[in-house]
């Protein structure tokens, strides 16, 4: 067989039509977002499509991809693309992975939305970031992976020996890397959830991973089955760790597995991570979700490939379209990460919502490849052009 053409997903779609059969889900973000609206009880869809102050970083987010373009060659013959990436020793079928989402557990009807994550994970090939804030524990989440490897997003709480043995179990689960959420030691203001007075881990949601996890049950006075306000309190204690440069050799010391730094946009925090022996770097705004008044991520991308000198660097913020997956990699990203509209999908349909996504998301990259005669990524940074402003 030859590449896997993630194009003819519009065949699939067209064949149905000839049947009379439609999509089942949306096949924009905008219709995406709509349904989930429609779909989600309205403090969950506030706390997912949301950000921080005004938004304004979480749509600059979006709109920097605008002021980039590809230049088609022609003549070139594209019949077969290829969208492998390889990281960490992985050949990955496709530049993609799942961001990690905090209450994407919530989001499905059945409130085990991390495992129909990782279900579509497994049907796609594409690696899901599996966050510490589970519904369901991270163990359980890596069990439906399937042959498709996983990574374990890490809040690193400011109790060592429990931050220790979330690594330990991802490790132990089978988990690919972990990835060390740098931006979110404390909550950034976000008027939607404020307004509301909505914060659903303070309400009990997500916390799996802690309750299942025997250094956090050990320091609880009674189990968390009998008084779940006890864990919610030892949450709120044990969090958000500030982390600084002088922890970095500990947390390296954890694991044998690759290390990321997650929420890097600055070439010189680059540098600072390599030297600290750091695998991998995250280049994410958290989608506007933490601090407003921000760069879009998109920009500052370069320069954080730069800084990285051929350590990976995987990019996340903005990304709602198969061009957005393209115009990232030509500016340098190993791969590309999936949120808002993943999780859209997960409220729609669960696993098949998200493979819909996906499958969306590589059909129109791969069509964009194959239209505009790029048979490989490594095509892509020679085509990308700045788009006038105003055009
Ligand atoms: C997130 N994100 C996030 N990141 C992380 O490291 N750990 C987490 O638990 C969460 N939780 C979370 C919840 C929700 C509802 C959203 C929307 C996002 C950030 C996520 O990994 C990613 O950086 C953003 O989603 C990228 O922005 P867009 O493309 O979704 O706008």
């Amino acid at each position: 067989m030859g590449q896997q053409q993630f194009g003819d997903y519009q065949y699939e779609i067209y064949g149905d039509g000839l049947r009379g059969v439609l999509p089942r889900f949306p096949m924009t973000f905008a219709g995406l977002a709509a349904g989930a609206e429609a779909a989600l009880p309205p403090s969950v869809w506030s706390y997912v499509a949301g950000g921080a102050g005004d938004e304004r970083t979480q749509r600059a987010n979006v709109s920097a991809f605008e002021r980039w373009g590809l230049v088609p060659r022609m003549l070139v013959g594209a019949t077969a693309r290829d969208l492998s990436v390889e990281l960490f020793g992985l050949r990955l079928p496709a530049p993609l992975f799942l961001a990690p989402v905090g209450v994407a557990g919530l989001c499905a009807q059945d409130s085990h939305g991390d495992l129909a994550t990782a279900r579509a994970a497994a049907r796609t090939g594409v690696p899901m970031v599996a966050s510490t804030l589970g519904n369901d524990p991270l163990e359980a989440v890596a069990a439906e992976f399937g042959a498709t490897p996983g990574f374990f997003q890490l809040y690193t709480p400011t109790d060592r020996e429990l931050a220790a043995s979330l690594v330990h179990r991802a490790e132990a689960a089978g988990y690919r890397g972990i990835v060390v959420t740098l931006d979110t030691w404390t909550t950034g203001w976000r008027p939607r959830d404020l307004g509301t007075g909505n914060f659903p881990q303070l309400r009990g949601h997500c916390l799996a991973n802690y309750t299942a996890d025997p250094v956090f049950r050990a320091r609880l006075a009674k189990a968390p089955e009998e008084d779940p306000r006890g864990a919610v309190e030892l949450f709120m204690q044990l969090f958000g760790n500030p982390l600084t440069w002088d922890d970095l050799p500990w947390l390296r010391s954890l694991t044998t597995l690759p290390v990321l730094l997650k929420g890097i946009c600055h070439p010189e925090d680059v540098r600072r991570a390599k030297d600290a022996g750091i695998d991998g770097i995250h280049c994410s705004n958290h989608g506007g979700r933490q601090a407003d008044g921000g760069v879009p991520a998109l920009d500052l991308l370069p320069e954080v490939v730069a800084a990285a000198d051929g350590l990976p660097v995987l990019f996340d913020s903005g990304v709602r379209t198969g061009a957005d997956v393209l115009k990232a990699l030509a500016l340098g990203a190993t791969a590309v990460g999936v949120g808002r509209p993943f999780v859209y999908g997960l409220a729609l349909g669960g696993t098949d919502g998200v493979v819909h996504v996906l499958r969306s998301l590589l059909a129109e990259a791969d069509l964009i490849m194959a239209v505009n005669g790029y048979p490989a990524l490594g095509d892509l940074p020679a085509a990308l052009r700045r788009v006038p402003s105003g055009s």
